[in-house]
């Protein structure tokens, strides 16, 4: 029986801030003991008090020094900020007072192993890994009453403070010198978004309807309606974004904007002040005896009550003693005065014009400034304002005036525009589109992911999606996980199953009692990290994000993940076969990441074969990789020999399919598939490669190696199975016909299709690779019945070969034959025939590149013949370029015979002499020679149109022609010849 997995340790990227005093040995010598104690208490409450106020956590007290972390046991969005503003507030003021003591803080940002450590009552939150030790010696690095901050942290909160580079330095413990850097002072950019303003914003996309709402709610403010908007939504889904779209869009108006801020969150009026100060249009850094002054004129110049005065200069926090009276009530009435007076102002500054007032992030907006905005609210109605304000969903406004609040919730962005935006990030730099679509599919809608992960593409200069997530995000999903205590087996055992897991088998994993359980995964969808499908025993969850699960998955040690996943594939196996059966490349997944790779690679075949077997090839390709992959496992070499021939021989047809028969990766796998056979001293699969070489040699050539091989295919099957017979004749027939030997082709053909007359379902057979037996030799029958001269033979045997490939549902094997009846088709003279089988096979093979570029060309001839040369001219050459890079060699003469023949009816006779050079050529590269006899016949006829003196010449060429004709037994093309030089004698 399985442990239940312990998730007390875990892998993290935290930010540990060391902080220490300078020179203390001397400092102990030189003070009395109680006078140092006691300066080392105040030093130490000051530290802690400031480091907790900015959500760190005191780790260890080591001597003097002190060891935080931000990060960890809770994770913020904004860790490494948070750690700068505390150590620049220490350096600034250690607590000790009147200098007396120097501090100096180290700050670095890294993985780290974290968890509890010890036993008993004495167990610590420790994080293990090198980091803390940097972050130790850059602290002994930095200057007094300064904080030196790592390259790492530096990338993390630079434009939020203001950072003098110190170098390189080399650091005891790390094998190169790294960049230091020291913080000075804050820039006042309140958020992620303020910075990325200033360094330029993505262009809009989407969002229409939500901003007509807000255009319009502005336009109804301007004349006098005022409203007040919030608009709510997730971290990252663009309330920002769309606020400053509107704020563009009304440039010229007034507009003042303040925020609420994780560090001010206690900080009482934070976002007041900051407005007042815009709409008084007075300077924060005004000394105080100037500001009074302008505040008590700009309260003149309103008109407004002269005791807004003594009730705004208090809560600017200016003192009366730079100029102002004071004004005596009780603390509640002077908040709801000085309240009553901001409104008031706003009022008459928006007589001029309209106003629109801006709150953002009112999850961290203090209550008092929530009180004012919640009057506001109430007030706006008959105002030239719009109240405009942004609020994530944890924020639940409780206010009286609920009810005048116009709310808008941001949902994510569509697909379409996800990829838009991914496009636009990435500007001139064009990603695949692989890429594109795998970096839309982990942002799930959320603009800011889109921008992080396509950044962090950019920046890596992979072509890879699969980039870690940047810390950026990284934190802001690991402080959502941290929300919630206890909850950390079961968002663990989620993330490894991905996604869907059932209620039952998180209970499995976790073993937790259910009403426990029930418990956990509500508190989790309430806190929007899981979401919940389906009710009662049917629930399933699945992370509301991608990058969550990512962020839960990463953050798991390699043992317990692998312990989960070894759960997770038995589970799914034992309990859920269902599954299984329908997707066995789950299963083969947990298995394959738990390190069980011999059941892995079974369950990666089976899934490879279905995939194959729905066409699937694409997905059958990358499961069929993984399976190879697993082979290892078997340490046996003849039991690992026969596990890769069968999957050598599975995965050869799907590379057939996909990339075409004359890709080298083709050969490729047939020849290891050879190779395996041999060394297994002839395996049953052995019949099969060789039909997969022969498959390739008659796409690329020379015919004399098929021709070879189709004889060694002969010799494997006699007197064995029937339908390996037919497809030995199959082969042999068809290496004939390319070879241009038509009489023996003729009767190879119909000695194979021969067991089909006495038994039928022969001839409907699927072979091994999808193939159907009876199909690939009748349509091959049909090409040579006709060139030899026998047209209603030939039709006869399309007709029936054609039936078949309907009835299998085969997509790949009807577009093979649709492709044989329009060669047919073309030595018939059938244009419209033609065109239709063409039209059909195009209509089949949208996904098989080999079957659409010949279809194409056949239709191209077929357009040609009525009236449109240059049109079927160029897709004849399309398709020539086409099949060439794709290995294909052998078809090439029958694609140029195609476009001399339209050629010689347009009256071209250079242009189709050239052509047929080319295609002579070609044959000789290959020796497929099936087309010679019909290129000479062309090429006579083109000689005698081009130059009628010369008919000596042409008649010359075509009396070759028909030498060549009749010892093929190229019927067809014989009278032709015989018919042309008629007609150059008459
Ligand atoms: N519709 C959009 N078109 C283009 N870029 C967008 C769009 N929406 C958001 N962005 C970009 O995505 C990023 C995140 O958006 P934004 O900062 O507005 O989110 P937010 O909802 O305000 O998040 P937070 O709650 O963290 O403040 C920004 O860089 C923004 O410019
Ligand atoms: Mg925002």
């Amino acid at each position: 029986v399985d442990e239940a997995p312990e998730v007390g340790a875990e892998l993290r990227r935290i930010t540990v801030l060391f902080l220490d005093l300078v020179g203390s040995t001397e400092l102990a010598t030189r003070l009395e003991p109680e006078q140092y104690r006691d300066v080392l208490l105040r030093y130490q409450r000051r530290a802690v008090e400031t480091i907790e106020r900015f959500g760190g956590h005191i780790a260890q007290y080591l001597g003097d020094g002190i060891l935080a972390y931000f990060g960890y046991p809770r994770a913020h969005e904004d860790d490494p900020i948070r750690a700068v503003h505390a150590g620049l507030e220490l350096v600034a003021d250690p607590g000790a007072g009147d200098g007396r003591i120097a501090v100096r803080a180290g700050i670095h940002t890294g993985p780290v192993v974290a968890g509890s450590v010890g036993a008993g009552q004495r167990r610590e939150q420790l994080a293990l890994g090198p980091t803390p030790n940097v972050a130790a010696r850059v602290q002994a690095i930095a200057p007094p009453n300064t904080v030196a901050v790592t390259g790492a942290v530096a990338r993390l909160v630079d434009g939020f403070f203001e950072l003098t580079p110190l170098g390189p330095t080399p650091i005891r413990g790390l094998p190169e010198p790294i960049e230091l850097f020291r913080p000075v002072r804050v820039t006042g950019q309140r958020t992620r978004f303020e910075l990325a303003r200033t360094r330029g914003l993505t262009a809009l996309v989407g969002r229409r309807t939500e901003l007509g709402l807000l255009e319009e709610r502005f336009a109804a403010a301007a004349s006098g309606r005022g409203r007040a908007v919030l608009i709510a939504a997730d971290a990252g889904l663009g309330k920002s974004r769309l606020v400053e779209e509107l704020r563009q869009r009304t440039e010229g108006h007034r507009w003042i904007a303040a925020g609420g801020s994780p560090y001010h969150q206690g900080t009482p009026f934070h976002p007041v002040i900051d407005l007042v100060h815009q709409l008084l249009e007075l300077t924060p850094s005004d000394p105080a005896e100037k500001r009074v002054a302008q505040l008590t004129e700009r309260v003149r110049a309103l008109d407004a009550a002269a005791d807004s005065v003594g009730l705004l200069g208090a809560l600017l926090g200016l003192p009366p003693e730079a100029g102002y009276q004071t004004v005596e009530d009780t603390p509640q009435r002077t908040k709801q005065r000085a309240l009553a007076a901001i409104i008031d102002l706003a009022d008459r500054v928006a007589a001029a014009s309209p106003l629109v007032i801006v709150v953002e992030d009112l999850h961290w907006v203090d209550p008092s400034t929530l009180e004012l905005l919640d009057g506001l609210v109430g007030r706006v109605t008959g105002l030239p304002i719009l109240l405009l304000m942004t609020a994530r969903p944890a924020f639940v406004p409780s206010w009286e005036h609920r009810a005048r609040l116009m709310q808008i919730t941001l949902d994510p962005l569509d697909p379409g525009e996800i990829t838009e935006m991914i496009g636009r990030v990435a500007g001139r730099t064009a990603l695949p589109p692989a890429v594109v679509a795998a970096l839309a599919g982990r942002s799930d809608g959320v603009p800011l992911f889109a921008e992080e992960l396509t950044r962090a593409v950019l920046e890596t200069g992979d072509d890879l999606a699969e980039v870690a997530i940047p810390s950026s995000l990284a934190d802001s999903f690991r402080s959502r996980l941290d929300q919630l205590d206890g909850t950390g087996k079961t968002v663990a055992a989620a993330a490894v199953w991905g996604p869907e897991a059932p209620a039952a088998a998180l209970a499995a994993l976790t073993h937790l009692e259910p009403a426990v359980l029930e418990g956990r995964l509500s508190q989790l969808v309430d806190s929007d990290i899981l979401v919940r499908r389906g009710i009662g025993d049917q629930a399933r969850y699945s992370f509301r994000h991608a990058l969550l699960q990512e962020t839960a998955y990463g953050s798991l040690l390699p043992t317990t993940r692998r312990g989960l996943h070894r759960q997770i594939g038995r589970l799914m196996v034992e309990q859920y076969p269902e599954l299984s059966a329908a997707h066995p490349e789950i299963a083969a997944h947990h298995h394959h990441e738990a390190g069980d790779l011999a059941e892995a690679l079974g369950l990666w075949e089976t899934a490879g074969r279905r995939s194959a077997g729905r066409f699937a090839n694409v997905e059958a390709l990358a499961h069929f990789d993984r399976a190879l992959e697993c082979l290892p496992a078997f340490a046996d070499p003849g039991e690992r020999a026969r596990r890769e021939l069968a999957l050598r021989t599975a995965i050869a047809p799907v590379l057939v399919v996909t990339r075409g028969y004359g890709a080298a990766e083709v050969r490729q796998a047939f020849d290891r598939a050879l190779e395996l056979c041999q060394s297994l001293g002839g395996a049953p699969e052995l019949f099969w490669t060789l039909w997969g070489l022969a498959a390739f040699y008659q796409a690329r050539g020379p015919i004399a190696r098929l021709v070879t091989v189709a004889d060694q295919m002969l010799k494997e099957a006699e007197g064995g199975d029937p339908q390996l017979g037919i497809e030995a004749h199959f082969a042999l027939g068809a290496a004939q016909l390319m070879r241009g030997d038509y009489r023996q082709a003729e009767v190879v053909l119909e000695r194979g299709i021969a067991p089909c007359r006495v038994d039928p379902t022969l001839a409907t057979k699927p072979l091994p690779h999808g193939a159907v037996t009876g199909v690939n030799l009748l349509m091959n029958l049909a090409v040579v019945k006709t060139a030899r001269g026998d047209l209603a033979g030939g039709s006869a045997a399309a007709a029936e070969g054609l039936a078949i490939a309907r009835g299998v549902g085969n997509p790949f094997v009807l577009a093979a034959a649709l492709v044989y009846h329009g060669w047919r088709g073309v030595l018939a003279a059938e244009v419209p025939a033609v065109e239709a089988a063409a039209d059909e096979a195009l209509a089949r093979s949208a996904e098989i590149p080999f079957w659409a570029t010949w279809a194409a060309a056949l239709r191209g001839w077929a357009r040609g013949r009525g009236g449109e040369v240059e049109t079927g001219l160029q897709a004849i050459e399309n398709a020539v370029t086409g099949l060439e890079q794709a290995g294909v060699r052998t078809v090439t003469p029958m694609l140029l015979s195609l476009a001399a023949d339209l050629l010689l009816e347009a009256g071209q006779a250079e242009a189709g002499l050239r052509v047929t050079e080319r295609a002579l050529t070609a044959a000789d590269l290959t020796g497929a020679r099936a087309w010679d006899a019909e290129l000479g016949r062309l090429r006579g006829e083109l000689t005698r149109l081009g130059n009628g003196a010369r008919a000596d010449a042409a008649e010359s060429i075509l009396r070759q022609a028909l030498e060549l004709a009749r010892s093929q037994g190229a019927e067809l093309t014989e009278q032709r010849t015989e018919a042309a030089l008629r007609q150059l004698a008459g």
